[in-house]
């Protein structure tokens, strides 16, 4: 994150607060988020983005402080089960700005969704379309509503390749015709109101030419909803999966630059189209969360291993692992990290850090030159792990779940402690 920088005696500071201090306070695997850090980027999105609306991504992560920190910051929220709906409320959240997700939102979801009023819910399928009108109906409400579009453009990582994205779960194909049968049965539904289409493209984007593909044929779409169904839709959702730096080899947009190709491409369009504009909103999770965070371990082991060819690799063993961070077992993701702890002029080796999980993909950081030094209770800091991360973990291998700790102004506050055995065990019901 911005604030985060050596001392030094080389002891890695985030927000006014040396990792060493948070550790001996907090124990360690933690979380430490960046407060300033993330209301600077939230801020950022919102006014690069100001004639949209934005709404953050709960999936990459949430808590009842950082709701409360999107509210503040006048974005808008982003959730996709029942249970980011409750931290948005426990939050305070304000309801009308929420969106809800998911391409299976249960009856008991929608009805509550319905109740809170939130602000809309975007469908997903014909089944969904049904299921929330006669919800709507049963519940006396009008429900705004966003289609989900497939856009036929699939984001990938560091490309898009614009192929057979059809065969997923999500959205309704347009080239199939059933992004627009799905309008018109929205429009047709007394119960629902069309606000517009949605679509998303995927996640961790850099090259904006797959928003541009997509925003092409959603907005095609619009236009023939106008033309074939007379049916003006005011709004659009273009949705997440702008890319970070997760290495120094990966070079995002920044979010004014991508606003205004966003909105250059959106105009151009319309203007071809002879259609009035519709207001644009956004999602970015993982743009305004990833770099706020980082994961501080401690070492346990540290072991040479021979490579073929008569080199060898360090495994550094840290107090975490895949339960904290799956993303390098699950999508080969990469990751840096560096001592956290002091200051260290020994030569680098190659290194890899992995976790205490009984399996061998076990690892958190594939490959990264670390002090040959490198020793047990040395702190290790792996940066950009806010975004999929605590909002994935698990407790494989019942391990507890680390703790989010918020650092701003060299003070630091538990935003969700770290799990007990007791939490373990509260839903083992026994054997009674
Ligand atoms: N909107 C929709 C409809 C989404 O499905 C997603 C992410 C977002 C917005 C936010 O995307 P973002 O701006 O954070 O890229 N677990 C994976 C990422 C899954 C993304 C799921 N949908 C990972 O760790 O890379």
């Amino acid at each position: 994150s911005t604030t985060a920088h050596k001392d030094d005696a080389g002891v890695l500071t985030v927000g006014g607060v040396p990792l060493t201090e948070l550790v001996a306070e907090h124990g360690s695997p933690a979380y430490v988020l960046d407060e300033d850090d993330f209301r600077t980027r939230a801020r950022a999105f919102r006014d690069a983005f100001a004639a949209y609306d934005v709404y953050y991504a709960g999936k990459a992560f949430l808590s009842v402080a950082v709701a409360r920190w999107i509210a503040e910051e006048g974005l808008s929220l982003d959730v996709c089960s029942g249970g980011e709906l409750t931290v948005a409320e426990r939050a305070g959240f304000p309801m009308d700005r929420v969106e809800f997700h998911g391409n299976n939102k249960s009856e008991g979801e929608l009805r509550r969704a319905v109740r809170n009023g939130v602000g809309r819910v975007v469908v997903d399928s014909f089944t969904e379309i049904e299921r929330l009108a006669r919800i709507a109906a049963e519940e006396g409400a009008r429900v705004p509503v966003m289609v989900r579009v497939t856009a036929g453009v699939e984001a990938h990582t560091h490309e898009y390749i614009a192929t057979a994205h059809e065969d997923q779960k999500f959205g309704f194909s347009i080239t199939a015709g059933h992004g627009l049968e799905a309008v018109r049965r929205v429009a047709a539904a007394e119960a629902l109101e069309l606000r517009g289409l949605h679509s998303h493209i995927g996640s961790q984007i850099f090259d904006s030419s797959g928003f541009e593909v997509a925003a092409r044929r959603v907005l095609a779409l619009h236009a023939r909803v106008s033309e074939e169904l007379g049916v003006e839709m005011p709004e659009m959702d273009l949705g997440g999966g702008f890319g970070i730096a997760y290495t120094t080899q990966d070079d995002p947009a920044d979010p004014a630059q991508l606003a205004t190709e966003m909105t250059k491409i959106v105009e151009h369009e319309c203007r071809a189209l002879g259609i009035a504009q519709p207001a644009l909103s956004i999602e970015p999770g993982r743009a305004i969360v990833g770099p706020s965070m980082c994961t501080v371990y401690e070492v346990g082991t540290v072991k040479d291993v021979s490579l073929d060819g008569g080199a060898s690799r360090t495994y550094v063993s840290v107090d975490g692992g895949m339960s904290d961070n799956i993303r390098t077992a699950l999508y080969d993701a990469d990751y840096s990290c560096t001592l956290a702890s002091r200051r260290s002029d020994a030569e680098p080796v190659l290194g890899r850090v992995v976790g205490k999980h009984c399996e061998a993909g076990d690892i958190v950081v594939k490959d990264e030159f670390v002090p040959g030094d490198l020793a047990p209770g040395d702190l290790v800091a792996v940066p950009g792990t806010g975004a999929y991360c605590r909002s994935m973990a698990s407790n494989y291998n019942h391990l507890l779940r680390p703790p989010v700790i918020a650092v701003r102004d060299g003070a630091s506050r538990v935003l969700v402690r770290r799990e007990t055995e007791d939490d373990l065990l509260a839903t083992d019901v026994g054997d009674l």
